[in-house]
């Protein structure tokens, strides 16, 4: 259970054909001749570990997530970037005002200098836009790189402090949307929105003055006639985008769960054959999301030609307007044209902008959801004062203890217990009534709400997690498969353990003969979803990792139960092996394993209702000596 902090990551694992090759088996890996090129190869990949990142489970940064704190370490680079968007809001303006001066001084005149200096002016102006929007985006595509690089990492690390309750009660799809839409969202707005805001509200800022510069009149038609008509356009849009938006969001993370939901439970979608129910379900909710999609499509299609046949409207009355004014002499050709020009140039600015609120407001609303996971507590949290737990004999005690995993249906009631160092007690009782739940108490996977749990007298709460754990060996009802080779599974506590060690905990637990079965035998790949492994053998090298952790209290949660006969006896006879000096909890409704336990905890709504070891609980007559009967009957066997 120990884990390794930071995120450096284990060393590469030694690949099987290495193993292969170094064991003398046929190597059909890179042939000798490429090897030299894969070494460069391999020596230029960068290295994405960065040493400023590690895992800390009690974090001491409480301060909310916001979009200034995301940049405030790329405060310089940011500072760069806003003078590039001003030289390029600048510098994209003058084409018109060169057009005017070209028009009204060159061309009317017949002056061709002025008109070849126009040009050349037009084209350094060109050239310098173009200059300063490479730069800025390069920039900002850093920074926004940057930034959600950090995110990332600092939501993971989170999500790996957070307690087993979140997990139950919040949804993987939902959490895997937080790590993907909304992050992308975020990534969105970062690279591209913020910067764009900058840029169009200055365009607009410098044609705007630009306009009334040119003639008051013209500029006041402009703003009395077309904006108050275009802003009443842009809220509506607004309004309406956001609420589609949403619906976006939500049929998203509708999708995501789904899909997750049934790639987990795919063997049982294929065994009840619900494949063509699910195809339905999904087809609902991707339906939900493409009417949603479909919905903010409609939205965009009534906006933009909306907006764009205002401007057009806008530039129509301009033209008569300002033709008169041209007609009558006190405004230029020239003076008209870049005046057109502007106006085209002014609603741009308008209509992005608008459409930009939108990326702005998904990519405050994922910030929200990413604040609230961050904001989210783990509930069973490291105590700011907590002492490192010294090395344990492994005395367990509870003491008065009640849980509930909700406050309303309490599971445990008042659980008296002393478990000696050394002393292996074996839990029984019917399902659900709570055997599990001691096992996770003990661990603290969870905290008492009542009591106490107590190793060697220390109170769980108050020492700190990693030198708890490190010092409990677990195996759950489920055991669980990471990526990666069997040996990387069996060393997932101790992932320094030596292949001896590794070999060793292979043999304890039976497992060799598969290993010698398997085709690259330690180096075999395994994973979760690739069934490659029984669940019989799953449990085996569930086991074999507790072996290798060699804690000092052992936790085993029903972890023999897929185990067919012959197998459960070699692991008996390894457990015998391994609880040997060590505190061991088991959990077991196999009364042949309850049995060679020291003493026996009869569970029974949440309470333990009988303790003692096997011959004095049978002997007593009661709810052990009453499902003993029945085992013994059931197995065939007569009791002792
Ligand atoms: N994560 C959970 N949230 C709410 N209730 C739970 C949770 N896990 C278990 N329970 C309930 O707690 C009771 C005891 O469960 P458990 O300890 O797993 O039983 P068992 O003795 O079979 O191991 C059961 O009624 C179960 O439904
Ligand atoms: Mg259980």
């Amino acid at each position: 259970m120990a884990w390794s902090g930071g995120f450096g990551g284990a060393p590469f694992p030694t690949t099987s054909s290495q193993q292969n090759a170094a064991s003398g088996l046929p190597f059909a890996g890179i042939p000798s001749e490429m090897r030299a090129g894969v070494e460069r190869l391999v020596a230029t990949e960068p290295d994405h570990g960065r040493s400023d990142v590690a895992f800390d489970p009690v974090e001491a940064d409480h301060r909310p997530l916001t979009l200034r704190r995301l940049m405030a370490r790329h405060r310089p680079v940011l500072v760069v970037a806003g003078l590039l968007v001003v030289i390029e809001a600048l510098t994209l303006q003058a084409g018109p005002v060169l057009t005017q001066v070209g028009i009204d001084r060159g061309m009317d005149k017949g002056s061709w200098p002025t008109v070849l200096t126009v040009g050349v002016l037009f084209l350094v102006a060109v050239a310098l836009t173009a200059l300063a929007g490479w730069g800025r985006t390069v920039l900002t595509g850093r920074i926004a790189a940057n930034m959600m690089y950090d995110l990332r990492l600092k939501v993971f690390a989170h999500l790996q402090r957070l307690s087993l309750d979140y997990y139950t009660d919040e949804k993987a799809g939902v959490i895997m949307t937080r790590m993907t839409s909304d992050i992308e969202n975020l990534q969105q707005l970062l690279q591209d929105g913020l910067v764009q805001f900058a840029v169009q509200g200055l365009t607009m800022l410098v044609v705007t003055v630009l306009l009334f510069n040119y003639n008051v009149e013209l500029a006041l038609i402009t703003v009395l006639v077309v904006v108050p008509a275009l802003t009443a356009l842009s809220l509506w849009f607004r309004t309406a985008s956001d609420r589609a938006f949403g619906r976006v969001r939500d049929a998203l993370a509708g999708v995501l769960s789904d899909l997750s939901e049934s790639l987990a439970g795919v063997r049982l979608v294929t065994g009840f054959n619900r494949q063509p129910r699910n195809v339905v379900r999904h087809r609902n909710v991707v339906g939900a999301y493409r009417e949603a999609n479909d919905r903010t499509a409609r939205l965009t299609a009534i906006y933009g030609p909306s907006s764009e046949l205002l401007g057009i409207v806008g530039q129509a009355v301009v033209l008569l307007v300002g033709g008169t004014m041209v007609r009558d002499g006190t405004l230029s050709v020239g003076e008209l044209t870049a005046f057109v020009l502007y106006l085209s140039a002014f609603f741009v600015p308008i209509q992005q902008l608008v459409q930009l609120y939108n990326t702005y407001q998904q990519g405050q609303a994922s910030m929200a959801k990413l604040r609230q996971l961050l904001a989210t507590e783990p509930s069973v949290a490291e105590a700011p004062d907590a002492v490192v737990l010294p090395p344990i004999v492994g005395e367990v005690v509870l003491e008065g203890v009640s849980f509930g995993y909700v406050p309303a249906a309490p599971v445990l009631h008042d659980v008296d217990l002393r478990i000696a160092p050394g002393e292996s007690v074996c839990f029984v009782g019917p399902t659900g009534a709570g055997k599990s739940t001691v096992a996770k108490l003990i661990t603290r996977f969870y905290d008492p709400t009542d009591g106490r749990v107590l190793i060697d007298g220390h109170d769980l709460r108050g020492v700190t997690l990693h030198s708890l754990r490190s010092q409990l060996g677990v195996v759950p009802q489920e055991p669980f498969l990471f990526a990666g080779s069997m040996r990387d599974n069996l060393a997932f506590g101790r992932p320094d353990a030596t292949d001896a060690e590794v070999l060793e905990a292979v043999r304890l637990v039976g497992l060799d003969e598969l290993v010698e079965r398997l085709p690259e035998g330690l180096g075999t790949e395994v994973h979760e979803r690739g069934v490659s492994l029984s669940s019989g053998e799953r449990q085996l090298l569930a086991l074999g990792r507790a072996f290798l952790a060699r804690p000092r209290v052992l936790v085993l949660d029903e972890a023999t139960s897929n185990l067919d006969l012959q197998s459960e006896t070699k692991v008996e006879a390894a457990l015998d092996v391994l609880l040997e000096g060590r505190t061991a909890i088991l959990v077991a409704h196999r009364l042949s394993t309850a049995m060679r336990a020291d003493r026996i905890a009869v569970v029974d709504g949440g309470r333990v209702v009988e303790v003692g070891a096997h011959p004095d609980l049978v002997a007593l007559g009661g709810r052990y000596a009453e499902m003993y009967a029945a085992w013994a009957a059931h197995a065939g066997t007569a009791a002792p």
